[in-house]
């Protein structure tokens, strides 16, 4: 599979109330793989959000280089194309709704693109239907739940039909139900529509299924892997501020009571196949 996204060496900073620049990216180099799954995690002001903003040239590189599909996002020629072919999702939903009635706000992005009138009532049938919210299409959208508030957003950026989904802590501000249905939805728009996504999120839970776990701390990455490689450094990780999984933390804390079980065991599932197989 060839590569969606490529950073090289990305660095990117801010100027401080004090005048000071403060380095935010401090050398990202990382290619992520068409159709994968790629979530990201990290504490507060790792630099998760400025690296986001890069994926879809809301920010450009101060040093080093950004390539969407092939192009470099400095070359301002290719903006449009660059965030048609990337949609970003952020964390508040009710700042993302720009219309009264929720069909009108999925047609907002392919309006703004150009797309005709035609096309654009197909693409948004099928953009609500893939997030299961085509009964809603009427309805407005000030009405609804904060997942499903959601889950309008990411139609609207579906109907742009994009390669790559950059999804900004999506689910911070949603309850449980509101985050397992945006989670879901994300997780099948990857699987069923080869959809690549970025996940930018503090719930491990979410980060499960993912392919691939990056880890940032100031500004740089300091772990990549598969999840169930990433999550059995618990001590790496526990030292940048964050937890395991639940699943993680409970094999890890028996095995530190002298059992000897596989960290691996990431799902539920398989934390209770592992933790049923010494019990038997
Ligand atoms: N608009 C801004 N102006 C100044 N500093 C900023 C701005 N946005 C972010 N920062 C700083 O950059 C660093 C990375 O922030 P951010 O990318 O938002 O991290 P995260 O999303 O992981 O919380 C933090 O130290 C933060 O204070
Ligand atoms: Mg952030």
């Amino acid at each position: 599979m060839k590569d969606i996204i490529v950073t090289e060496n990305l660095r990117y900073s801010y100027i401080s109330d004090e005048d000071k620049r403060e380095l935010a990216l401090d050398g990202i180099s990382l290619s992520i793989e068409e159709g994968s799954f790629v979530a990201v995690l990290g504490h507060n002001g790792s630099g998760k959000s400025t690296f986001a903003k890069h994926l879809n040239a809301i920010l450009l590189p101060e040093g080093g280089k950004v390539y969407v599909a092939g192009m470099d996002t400095h070359d301002e020629n290719l903006t449009i194309e660059i965030r048609r072919q990337v949609g970003m999702v952020f964390q508040n939903p009710d700042n993302q709704m720009v219309a009264n009635v929720v069909e009108e706000d999925v047609a907002f992005g392919p309006e703004n693109l150009g797309v005709e009138p035609s096309e654009i009532r197909r693409r948004v049938d099928e953009a609500l239907k893939l997030v299961g919210m085509y009964e809603y299409r009427t309805h407005a959208p000030h009405l609804l739940s904060g997942g499903q508030k959601q889950r309008i957003a990411i139609a609207g950026i579906i109907a742009m039909r994009p390669r790559c989904i950059v999804l900004d802590e999506p689910t911070a501000m949603l309850d449980p139900v509101g985050r397992e249905e945006v989670i879901k939805t994300i997780r099948e728009l990857n699987r069923n529509q080869g959809i690549t996504v970025v996940l930018i999120t503090h719930h491990m839970k979410e980060t499960i299924d993912a392919d691939r776990v990056i880890i940032m701390e100031d500004g740089r990455i300091v772990a990549d892997g598969r999840p169930s490689e990433v999550f059995a450094r618990v001590e790496e990780i526990k030292a940048v501020g964050l937890d395991v999984p639940d699943t993680t933390e409970l094999i890890y804390e028996l095995n530190r009571e002298g059992f000897n079980l596989p960290l691996e065991a990431l799902s539920v599932e398989e934390c209770a196949e592992v933790i049923y197989a010494v019990l038997s």
